[in-house]
């Protein structure tokens, strides 16, 4: 092949080659089999090397071309790259459009509405159709200039001649002109990324953006080329007679650019169906989005609207609510879950992240600390995606002190206290004692039953999803939860996450008798519970905290806990050993932490009218549960039993009773019925 020849195939390659470049890298459709685009460029690079002179800079051989640079020269910028002022409601951006109207007379425009991408701002220079220069945004007056590293990006025309004769731009392009757009990385390419790292051992990369501004801000090209970048243009910078920053997205489309789809709004009601509908998509778009760019569409306005400092008015950054937040780790505590697994979980100073409160996020296990490095103290970077539960995913460990803690898994079972086992080769450590585990679930749905703290809302199913997302390991744990840990569960939306949240807070006074009863401490059932705050009413009075609580506690000897009416040696003994346990005590701190106050019952309750009065009930009752009747004899000083004996006062019977009923005939205990306990209970 001769030398003319050889140029004539050179440009046919080359035209093909970047022809199915455009349709893969912008229009993402494929259009020719891998393994053919990669012989089409061998034969290129072929004979390229043949004929060294017949090698053009817009090769796509050339697109990784150079070594490392020692440093990057700095550019300044024909126009400055400016900044957006942000709004984050829905509210401020009617303000805004409210307020420009204000600004200019005849105001009369729309509104062009864009996904504001997450990426890394970069300007783009064509001189006769070719990419001379590409600049990072820098401080807006100079950047740097990362030609080398843009260059390797396939979305980005290396020359805007060569693309197919339909395009229309090929004509405009002539002279020096100026793209601008956001260097980012596909949700995809990112993730493969960062499974490469963790099959390598290496941490994983925060998040897309980050990456994609730290490819492009590093000196080696081949580095950026391995990153497989993209580039999405929205602004061109020439006087090219557009009338609207609709045509100007148009003209880059066919310029040869990718660009992304737009809305044309006439007001804010449009514009806010256009925000929700991307709100909508915006997990499924290939590229990570922080929120929208709302612009006054006709650009004749766009000078007379002018500048508030470095930010223009004509258009502001709707923000969506920030998936990635920083918080600091307060404490990392061990949950046992329902199968024993012991799971480190991070409790973190709130923060709202996706637009609700976080508190915790589960660590996994050891390996999965060691492997971030989480201590206890360190500031994190938190992410909470669409339906996905809140992760801690990166330590700054920048910002360490020296004072923070290593977490190290403890031997013993928060629990019970019992051994903890970790088998080899596994990643998860378990208490050894089958026994624990499944008690803790039980203790859980009673601590928030009707008797007990009374949670609306708060059945065996959410208690199993809160035990099962490490969300809780203790009762306590209940009241440090925040809408945004609980909202990704199944079956959970905000409004409902709210409505548990809300109903837990509801609950946080307590009366004495229900609090003893909700500890679930054996043998302790709602009538003990009673006896018990009417002894210790003798002792305290007002509104406690648990932890004051558990000083009076532990002023009482186990005999005097026998000896109190309805207690017995048995009982007495359980609750003395509960008084005495470790786990209580922490637990009434944790308690006290979360804000629980403690109402006790006056102590006069010989003046109460049903005081030494034995009620029993049995069968239904039309207007009131049994649960109701039994707190009210309490309440009325007297006592509710299950059992008939020549003790009982009244028995009260309903529907469909019971044995009990016989029971009372034969002991001639009085029975009595609906209306007239309803009588006796001043329900009436
Ligand atoms: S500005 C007239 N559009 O947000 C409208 N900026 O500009 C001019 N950004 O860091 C368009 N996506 O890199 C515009 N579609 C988009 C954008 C966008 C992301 C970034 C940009 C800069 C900041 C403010």
């Amino acid at each position: 092949m001769n030398k003319s020849e050889a140029k004539d195939r050179i440009d046919k390659l080359k035209a093909s080659i970047n022809q199915y470049r455009y349709d893969y890298h912008v229009l993402n459709k494929s259009t020719i089999p891998d393994a053919a685009l990669d012989s089409l460029k061998h034969e290129l690079s072929q004979l390229e090397s043949q004929f060294p002179d017949l090698i053009t800079s817009d090769s796509p051989t050339q697109r990784v071309a150079g070594q490392p640079l020692k440093q990057f020269k700095k550019v300044a910028h024909q126009k400055r790259m400016m900044s957006l002022n942000d709004v984050f409601s829905s509210e401020e951006l009617g303000d805004w459009t409210v307020r420009i109207s204000k600004l200019v007379s005849h105001a009369n425009w729309d509104y062009l509405v864009e996904p504001k991408l997450d990426g890394l701002a970069v300007s783009l220079i064509y001189q006769e159709g070719q990419m001379v220069l590409g600049a990072t945004r820098g401080d807006g007056r100079v950047g740097e200039d990362v030609t080398q590293n843009l260059r390797t990006i396939e979305a980005v025309p290396l020359s805007l001649y060569r693309l197919d004769s339909r395009l229309r731009g090929n004509d405009i392009a002539r002279g020096r002109f100026e793209v601008r757009g956001e260097v980012v990385i596909s949700r995809k390419n990112f993730a493969k990324i960062n499974a490469e790292q963790t099959k390598k051992g290496l941490p994983v990369y925060a998040n897309p953006r980050n990456l994609a501004a730290g490819s492009i801000r590093q000196l080696d090209p081949k580095l950026a080329a391995s990153r497989h970048l993209d580039f999405v243009a929205y602004q061109v910078m020439a006087d090219f007679d557009i009338l609207t920053h609709a045509e100007e997205h148009q003209l880059l489309r066919n310029l040869g650019f990718k660009s992304l789809d737009v809305g044309e709004c006439r007001d804010v009601r449009e514009i806010r169906d256009f925000l929700d509908d991307l709100q909508q998509k915006r997990e499924h778009l290939p590229y990570q989005t922080d929120g929208a760019v709302i612009s006054v569409n006709q650009k004749s306005y766009w000078e007379p609207l002018g500048f508030v400092g470095k930010a223009p008015r004509y258009a502001v950054a709707y923000k969506f609510a920030a998936e990635e937040v920083t918080t600091k780790i307060i404490d990392i505590q061990v949950q046992v879950g329902r199968t024993g697994a012991l799971t480190p979980v991070a409790i973190m100073e709130p923060v709202v992240v996706a637009g609700t409160t976080v508190s915790r996020a589960t660590l996994h296990n050891q390996d999965e600390i060691a492997r971030k490095d989480v201590r206890i103290g360190d500031t994190v970077i938190l992410r909470k995606a669409g339906d996905v539960i809140p992760e801690v995913v990166q330590v700054l460990t920048e910002l360490r002190t020296g004072k923070e803690k290593k977490f190290v898994m403890p031997e013993k079972c928060p629990l019970c206290e019992s051994k903890v086992v970790r088998p080899e080769g596994e990643a998860v450590a378990r208490c050894a004692n089958k026994n624990c585990f499944g008690q803790e679930k039980e203790q859980l749905v009673h601590f928030v039953s009707r008797a007990a703290f009374d949670v609306d809302g708060a059945g065996e199913a959410v208690i199993d999803q809160l035990l099962d997302n490490d969300l809780i390991g203790d009762a306590a744990d209940l009241f440090f939860l925040k809408v945004g840990d609980v909202e990704a569960l199944d079956r959970f939306a905000q409004k409902s996450a709210d409505n548990l949240i809300t109903a837990i807070a509801a609950r946080k006074t307590i009366a004495l008798n229900r609090f003893l009863y909700s500890l679930g401490i054996r043998h302790v059932g709602e009538q003990t519970a009673f006896a018990l705050a009417q002894f210790l009413s003798n002792k305290v009075s007002g509104e406690i905290t648990p932890t004051d609580l558990w000083h009076h506690l532990q002023k009482i000897d186990l005999e005097t806990w026998q000896e109190i009416d309805d207690v017995g040696v048995v009982v007495g003994q359980s609750i003395f050993d509960y008084a005495s346990s470790s786990i209580g005590q922490n637990l009434m701190q944790k308690f006290t932490k979360a804000g629980i106050k403690i109402t006790i019952p006056s102590p006069s309750t010989h003046t109460l009218p049903l005081t030494g009065k034995t009620f029993v009930f049995t069968g239904e009752m039309a207007s009131l549960t049994r649960e109701e009747a039994e707190s009210k004899v309490r309440e009325l000083g007297g006592k509710a039993s299950s059992s008939v004996s020549a003790k009982t006062d009244y028995v009260v019977v309903g529907e469909n009773p019971g044995s009990k009923a016989d029971k009372a005939r034969e002991l001639h205990v009085k029975i009595i019925y609906e209306k007239e306990a309803k009588n006796l209970l001043n329900m009436v």
